[in-house]
């Protein structure tokens, strides 16, 4: 394996020696098989091609300063798998099977785990494809769930530092009851549009509105919002976002702390009485948010005059990477130990 400076790896792709996969076939699961080959072998009629029959997860391993790796709570993103499953009408994955795959990708890519001091992780990508040859528009009957993982730095620019971010009116990436809750492909194939756009203005992201009525926050592209205003951890509450399991971490780390968690709908106005406010999710953890613009309005919404973290969100970004790492107790039994020191 070639060296890997691993302070200054981005979020990108970068393989690792194994993959770990299972076929559903005839109604059921098969057995987890292990193997080194990177690609896949698909029929060109493959549901998952032509019908967007796919689903992924995304969470992440740690190597801890007490020589453990741990994982994040991989029951939440097997059960949010289960409801994309239910979704897409594709076969569920048991927990059992996710968290033993999860496992051992992560144990047989050992030497993959970034160090702690680098502030990079492992990132873990399940992906569940349908891929059954058919060109009727109906559910596969055979499915291929693999998992994979790759090194990863932060997702958006300089990980816990304040970056710009754009409101769009011009696109959706998902409609009111469409898909917007699933992790599926085309809630990203949608957004691509939108996020280059934003890219090419110097924006990190682009920040949705609800589709229906474009008087609400939604969430950018790879990230829910949260925002703090006199002790309140505020958060939407939408049918077409993802339900984000470092939102919802957040949450009872907030309340924990003594604030008041809300979870309601939020209008554009009242990012106007934000004293901070961030993006969240396994790959942004917390990016917290210098501003965001309006550029039909004209307004900037300012969450860090001086450029800096708000207190609120550095001490939130801090419990959570700590228990992450298991610095700090976990109380809520959230990390599970995959590596042993
Ligand atoms: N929203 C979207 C659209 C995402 O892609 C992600 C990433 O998974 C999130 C939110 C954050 O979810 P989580 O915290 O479970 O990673
Ligand atoms: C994540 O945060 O895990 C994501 O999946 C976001 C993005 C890479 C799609």
């Amino acid at each position: 394996m070639q060296a890997i400076d691993w302070s200054s790896i981005g979020f990108g792709y970068i393989p690792t020696d194994y993959n770990v996969r299972c076929v559903y076939r005839d109604g059921a699961w098969g057995e987890i098989e292990t193997t080194s080959d990177t690609n896949i072998s698909l029929s060109i009629a493959a549901t998952c091609l032509h019908y967007g029959q796919e689903a992924f997860e995304g969470l992440k391993a740690y190597r801890c300063p007490d020589g453990k790796v741990r994982v994040f709570r991989p029951d939440e993103n097997a059960a949010r798998l289960q409801a994309t499953c239910r979704g897409l009408v594709m076969p569920e994955v048991p927990t059992e099977l996710f968290i033993e795959m999860v496992e051992r990708v992560v144990r047989l890519n050992e030497s993959f785990i970034p160090p702690y001091e680098s502030g990079a992780t492992l990132y873990v990508r399940p992906l569940l494809i349908g891929t059954t040859a058919q060109v009727g528009v109906h559910p596969a009957s055979e499915y291929l769930l693999v998992i994979f993982v790759t090194p990863v730095g932060p997702y958006f620019k300089g990980g816990f530092s304040t970056n710009p971010y754009v409101i769009t009116r011009d696109y959706d990436r998902s409609a009111p009851l469409g898909t917007g809750c699933y992790k599926v492909g085309g809630n990203y194939a949608a957004s691509l549009k939108a996020n280059k756009w934003a890219h090419e203005q110097g924006y990190s992201c682009e920040f949705y509105l609800d589709a229906k009525e474009k008087k609400y926050i939604d969430e950018c592209g790879a990230a829910n919002f949260f925002g703090i205003k006199q002790g309140t951890y505020v958060t939407p509450l939408s049918t077409s976002i993802l339900p984000s399991v470092t939102n919802k971490s957040l949450m009872q780390l907030a309340a924990d702390m003594g604030l008041k968690v809300e979870r309601r709908q939020i209008p554009i106005e009242e990012l106007a009485t934000f004293e901070e406010a961030g993006a969240c999710g396994t790959a942004a953890v917390i990016s917290p948010i210098e501003r965001i613009d309006d550029p039909e309005t004209g307004h900037s919404y300012v969450f860090a005059p001086d450029g800096k973290p708000g207190p609120v969100s550095t001490r939130l970004y801090k419990k959570l990477v700590d228990i992450q790492y298991g610095i700090e107790p976990d109380v809520h039994g959230w990390t599970r130990v995959v590596i042993d020191a």
